[in-house]
């Protein structure tokens, strides 16, 4: 078993960083394969957080590759802000960061489209992006006339696409008040990018290829969540790529018979940010503590995420989405500090994730022993093994286990990579 897919298995933020980071220290090689700086993952190494948002969480390991997929868009000055900072950490030294030729790039007239979008839509059609600029630049590439990493290093092809851009765009940006695109500028800034990205484009997905015919542990990072993809989420309060286990294929250019293993993130609980059907979300008090408790705030645009109780129909419904075979349980602890939990197992009136909107569900919920003593967080901190998890615990990990069938692979119980409790082999 050399490869292992880990993707968000709710709505994004489960922790997939801290996660990622933990499963990393066994692997060759790190790769994305979706999505652009709208992630973050927030990243704790002896007591120091390190946050990214495009380099894959392998970069705190010496020697392990970081490999950005055609699937992604790349915003290039945000990561070279990120590679200067994570140097000055002394991580990502050397040959460790790669680019795919073919990912497409982010340029700020995509970051303003996107937030002026939001700005103007009405109360009822924002969809509450983070206004990375990664849905306009996805749109221009399904419309043909996206720049990719290999344009920025062919002057004619660019100017050429950015002139495209400049026709598709002039009507939009003039409502908009926004200027229109200065192509001259434009090249310039992207042929300096190109020059800066040229010692690390690659064609990731022979990368990858030639990774696991050598027998090295490659771990593909998944962005967002299940929830959010742009075929199967709740749409269309989705990110604009696919964010479940396929996506790794069509995101980094290998086939399926590759992939051995996927694990699905979930938290001990749920959250989400932006607009969008949200079965158990918590209003009022209730939300506030759990959000408190959590530490419940946007990585990337530090807005307050809604909080609720573990929805297991939606759960089971990622799980079979992306064909997970592990489930990792991230933030249990922060249950221990709420008076009861509760937890969602099925919805009124039989509705079913993927055969109905999200939208109409309403959460069935089941209260379960409060698990507010504090022996509780003790069991948990000092768990080397499954037995010696408080039994109310056990019991919460044996009722996901039977409703969404699959195993628990790895719970995590605090931020740091210590507090890991490792289940299962992930290579
Ligand atoms: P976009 O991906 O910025 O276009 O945002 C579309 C939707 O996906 C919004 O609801 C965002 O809040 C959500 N989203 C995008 N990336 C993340 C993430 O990394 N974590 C959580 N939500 C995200």
């Amino acid at each position: 078993m050399s490869t292992l897919v880990v993707v968000g298995a709710q709505w994004g933020d489960e922790g997939k960083g801290k996660v990622v980071d933990v499963l990393a220290e066994r692997a060759d090689l790190v790769a994305r394969f979706a999505g652009g700086n709208n992630a973050g993952h927030t990243l704790v190494v002896e007591g120091k957080q390190i946050i990214t948002h495009l380099v894959p969480s392998g970069c705190t390991y010496p020697g392990t590759q970081c490999v950005l997929g055609a699937g992604m868009v790349i915003d290039p000055e945000v990561l070279e802000q990120e590679v200067a900072s994570l140097r000055a950490m002394d991580l990502l030294r050397n040959d460790e960061l790669r680019v795919s030729l073919d990912a497409h790039v982010v340029f700020p007239y995509h970051r303003q489209l996107d937030g002026l979008r939001e700005d103007r839509a009405g109360d009822g059609r924002k969809i509450g992006t983070t206004r990375r600029g990664v849905g306009p630049a996805y749109e221009a590439k399904a419309a043909r006339r996206g720049v990719r990493v290999r344009d920025l290093l062919d002057e004619q092809a660019l100017r050429e696409r950015l002139l495209k851009n400049k026709d598709a765009l002039e009507p939009e940006l003039e409502r908009l008040g926004l200027a229109t695109l200065d192509v001259d500028a434009l090249v310039e800034r992207g042929r300096g990018w190109g020059e800066r990205l040229r010692p690390v484009v690659c064609d990731a997905g022979a990368l990858c290829h030639d990774a696991i015919t050598a027998g090295k542990r490659v771990l593909f990072e998944g962005a967002q969540g299940a929830l959010l993809d742009v075929d199967h989420g709740t749409y269309p309060y989705v990110t604009s790529s696919n964010s479940v286990a396929g996506g790794v294929c069509t995101g980094i250019g290998i086939g399926p018979t590759a992939i051995d293993r996927v694990w699905g993130i979930t938290k001990a609980y749920t959250t989400r940010v932006g607009r969008g059907p949200f079965p158990t979300r918590m209003t009022g008090a209730d939300g506030d503590r759990l959000r408190e408790a959590g530490a419940e705030f946007g990585a990337t645009t530090g807005r307050p995420r809604d909080c609720g109780w573990l929805d297991l129909p939606a759960l089971a419904h990622s799980a079979r989405l992306s064909g997970m075979t592990g489930l990792c349980v991230t933030k249990i602890d922060v249950l221990a500090e709420l008076p009861t939990v509760q937890i969602c197992e099925s919805y009124e009136d039989g509705v079913v994730p993927g055969v109905d909107s999200l939208e109409v569900a309403v959460p069935r919920l089941r209260t379960l022993e409060g698990w507010g003593d504090p022996s509780v967080v003790d069991g948990l901190r000092s768990a080397t093994s499954r037995a010696d998890l408080p039994g109310v615990v056990r019991a919460y990990l044996d009722l996901i286990e039977d409703q969404v069938g699959v195993s628990v692979a790895l719970v995590s119980v605090g931020p740091d990579r210590s507090q890991t409790l490792r289940l299962a082999d992930p290579f």
